[in-house]
């Protein structure tokens, strides 16, 4: 089959596409010519419900034109500047506004292109922190087995995904915690886990073991996302907040999933109660219309790098698109929708319920040995079939030739629709994923 774009036909040999198996997409490509609201259009015309926001990202759905035509306007101000060592006042605009939607204390922030960068930053900050303190020594940084947080070599050094690491490996000095994912005492649960807070514990464990006066900070998506919707037990988040203050360690969030909205809060943090030092964000922050991403840090640690520098630079970091004039006007129209339509505490009433229940209706499903699920994100988890991811790729396929784009995490299916999903959707989502499984699983 041909495939046109903008009218001329295209090859499918030259783009090396990312994570994804390039041989079997381009002997059975999934095409996607148009998108509106909550809807994909395929190339051949068919309509793909979006229950995953993109790829977590596109949590006003598809099209809005506010934020179009606050980027159209930017675009005719000018489209770039550099913000290293000149300014543009729309970057000052959207930190001031994002200290208003922050947890209390998060209030200054640096601008990325994306959640990778973001991390890395988060990363470099927490160096750059210890650096000016005198205790450059702090080196170790600890994550979490199952952790996403992106693809840089700072973020990869943090991962808990083997698979991403094994060409790559790792560079950082790092350590990993495990990740909370206990079927054996929280399969089925809705909302956070009853049982696993002691997990935390383990983060005491480790310091020791490598010594505390080492470590730089302790790095947690509050919900892991990517490996494959894992909740924190009721507890746990505070548990390693009062580690880390126990041992003068920094606690990094990695909200590039669970920030503007997704949780029934603007930000997991907020939403779990604990604040951390650092925050990274991404994905939501534009709901994926123009690529950008941010990190939010207390007072305290730009201050304390601000103060240590004897004039000049004072973080040699940053990047050619850092606080991008497009990004910023695109995250400026997205604030304003979050606000305007109450989005960011949406997930937590009627419509989180809706998709929870859905999500739990399939449990009577063939093989299904988990559901999940908290504010608008969750994930039916089965019982891998021949191989592991087998299964779930099989299903993944199924949903889209049903009209509907699931995230496939191994034999595990996420979904994370835009914040904007109504009722109708997800009644079309349970009526299509349940064909779907049923002819998947044969
Ligand atoms: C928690 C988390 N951190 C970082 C990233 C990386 O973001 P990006 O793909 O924009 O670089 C992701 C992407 O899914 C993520 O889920």
């Amino acid at each position: 089959m041909t495939f046109h774009s903008r009218n001329k036909p295209v090859s499918l040999k030259h783009h090396w596409m990312p994570f994804t198996a390039n041989r079997d997409f381009k002997a059975s490509p999934r095409m996607i010519s148009g998108a509106s609201g909550l809807y994909y259009r395929t190339s051949d015309g068919d309509q793909i419900l979006d229950m995953t926001a993109g790829l977590w990202c596109s949590s006003l759905g598809h099209g809005r034109p506010e934020i179009a035509a606050a980027v159209a306007e930017q675009f005719n101000e000018f489209d770039f500047a550099p913000s290293f060592n000149f300014g543009h006042t729309i970057s000052f605009e959207l930190a001031d506004r994002l200290q208003t939607i922050t947890p209390e204390g998060i209030d200054r922030f640096l601008f990325t292109g994306s959640g990778s960068e973001s991390v890395d930053t988060a990363l470099k900050i927490a160096y750059a922190y210890h650096h000016a303190r005198g205790q450059s020594g702090r080196k170790r940084l600890i994550g979490r087995m199952r952790a996403y947080h992106g693809m840089g070599f700072g973020g990869l050094s943090v991962s808990g995904l083997t698979p991403n690491r094994t060409a790559f490996g790792s560079w950082l000095p790092s350590d990993h915690l495990r990740d909370t994912h206990d079927l054996s005492r929280n399969a089925f649960t809705r909302g956070l886990p009853a049982h696993g807070a002691e997990m935390a514990d383990e983060l005491e464990m480790l310091l020791k073991f490598h010594d505390p006066s080492t470590v730089a900070a302790v790095i947690v998506e509050p919900i892991a996302g990517a490996g494959g919707v894992l909740l924190p037990p009721k507890g746990y988040l505070k548990r390693l907040r009062e580690i880390c203050d126990a041992y003068g360690i920094l606690l990094i969030f990695d909200e590039v999933i669970t920030g503007f909205g997704r949780t029934g809060s603007a930000f997991a943090a907020q939403e779990f109660a604990v604040t951390p030092d650092i925050m990274t964000m991404a994905k939501g922050i534009t709901a994926a219309t123009v690529p950008m991403g941010a990190v939010g840090c207390t007072k305290a640690i730009y201050d304390t790098v601000v103060d240590a520098s004897a004039g000049g630079i004072e973080l040699f970091h940053g990047y050619t698109y850092s606080a991008h004039p497009l990004g910023c006007a695109a995250a400026l129209a997205c604030l304003d929708i979050y606000e305007a339509e109450g989005l960011y505490t949406r997930a937590g009433g009627p419509i989180g319920k809706a998709l929870e229940d859905a999500l739990h209706s399939m449990a009577d499903l063939p093989g299904v040995i988990d559901v999940r699920n908290y504010g608008l994100v969750g994930a039916i988890e089965f019982k891998p079939r021949d191989k592991p991811g087998a299964l779930g790729t099989a299903l993944m396929k199924q949903c889209w030739a049903e009209g509907l784009m699931v995230r496939q995490i191994v034999d595990a299916i996420a979904v994370s629709p835009p914040l904007v999903v109504e009722d109708k959707h997800i009644a079309e989502f349970q009526d299509k994923f349940r064909r779907a499984a049923e002819t998947a699983l044969g």
